[in-house]
């Protein structure tokens, strides 16, 4: 009867922590592509806020051509040939870009295979940091050739327009410093923030606008690295995780007081798309159906 007691108790554990389902869709509604999609069976999670191999198949690494092992920052696959990050990642002009995709530990080579895809060009948003307070922090990444999508490659969902999700969990993943000015991992980490009022953000920061994304939890945040990185939401209606922000700054890491901002990508939604049809016309993002 014990040994029961104790089978039982461990299966309602393994149970309760079996999350192999999340982001495989078979919610209420459904998206007109497979997108947003994680891996769990793959590998465990190894330490304490490690990632899974190839759990998030959404995430980019940008890297300058030649040095795949440094990501200086992170991005979101929006679409076969595009991938979506912050405009303040953007080195200027005669830097030669990389994404590196599906990578795991950025120091070793043997744990996951990864794609490396040259950047044919970054994209601004044009009215980015015109009154010098970092807002409109987007930029869009068009790639010189498709995306193999697959396993362990795929692109996030697309948000819809005016999505509201202040008081929602949020996801934010990134190869980004362990803490501030510490140094950076080599495997990709995980963190759960919540999305907070606008509010918040403007008491502690300039210039706030309605295009951004207030996250703040205590002893918890995104760090230098994960700049340009994907802020994503597991939206109940698909069960598949949406891109809904880029991060963009915040004072130092997890700093009492001081939240994190992110660009929306909600509020960007037709700048993306229009540059999307700009740059490349035959691709398409994936949205709620
Ligand atoms: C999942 O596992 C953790 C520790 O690994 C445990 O603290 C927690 O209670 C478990 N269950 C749920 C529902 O998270
Ligand atoms: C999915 O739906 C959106 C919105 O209707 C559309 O813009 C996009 O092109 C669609 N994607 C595909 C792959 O059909």
């Amino acid at each position: 009867m014990k040994t029961l007691a104790a089978i039982l108790l461990f299966v309602a554990l393994a149970y309760a922590n079996d999350s192999s389902e999340w982001g495989q869709g078979g919610g209420r509604t459904s998206t007109n592509c497979t997108c947003g999609y994680t891996n769990k069976e793959a590998g465990r999670i190894v330490g304490g806020r490690n990632t899974g191999v190839n759990e998030y198949p959404l995430i980019a690494g940008i890297t300058y051509r030649g040095r795949p092992s440094f990501i200086f920052c992170g991005g979101t696959i929006i679409t076969e040939r595009h991938v979506v990050t912050a405009a303040h990642c953007n080195p200027g002009p005669g830097k030669a870009l990389d994404v590196v995709l599906a990578e795991h530990d950025t120091q070793s080579s043997r744990e996951s295979k990864t794609t490396i895809i040259a950047v044919q060009s970054m994209i601004n948003h044009e009215q980015y940091n015109q009154r010098g307070n970092t807002e409109n922090d987007v930029a869009l990444l068009v790639l010189a050739s498709k995306i193999p999508f697959q396993r362990t490659i795929g692109p996030a969902c697309f948000p819809k327009a005016n999505l509201n999700i202040v008081g929602s969990k949020v996801r934010v993943i990134g190869w980004g410093a362990l803490y501030s000015n510490g140094p950076q991992p080599n495997i990709l980490q995980k963190v759960d923030l919540d999305v907070k009022p606008i509010s918040d953000c403007s008491k502690v920061y300039p210039g706030i606008t309605a295009g951004q994304l207030c996250t703040y939890t205590l002893k918890k945040d995104a760090c230098q690295g994960d700049s340009g990185g994907p802020v994503i939401w597991l939206d109940p209606a698909t069960n598949r995780y949406t891109v809904v922000g880029i991060v963009s700054y915040g004072y130092g890491c997890a700093q009492p007081g001081a939240p994190g901002v992110n660009t929306a990508v909600s509020a960007y939604r037709d700048w993306i798309l229009n540059k999307i049809t700009q740059t490349v016309p035959g691709v398409a993002t994936c949205q709620n159906k």
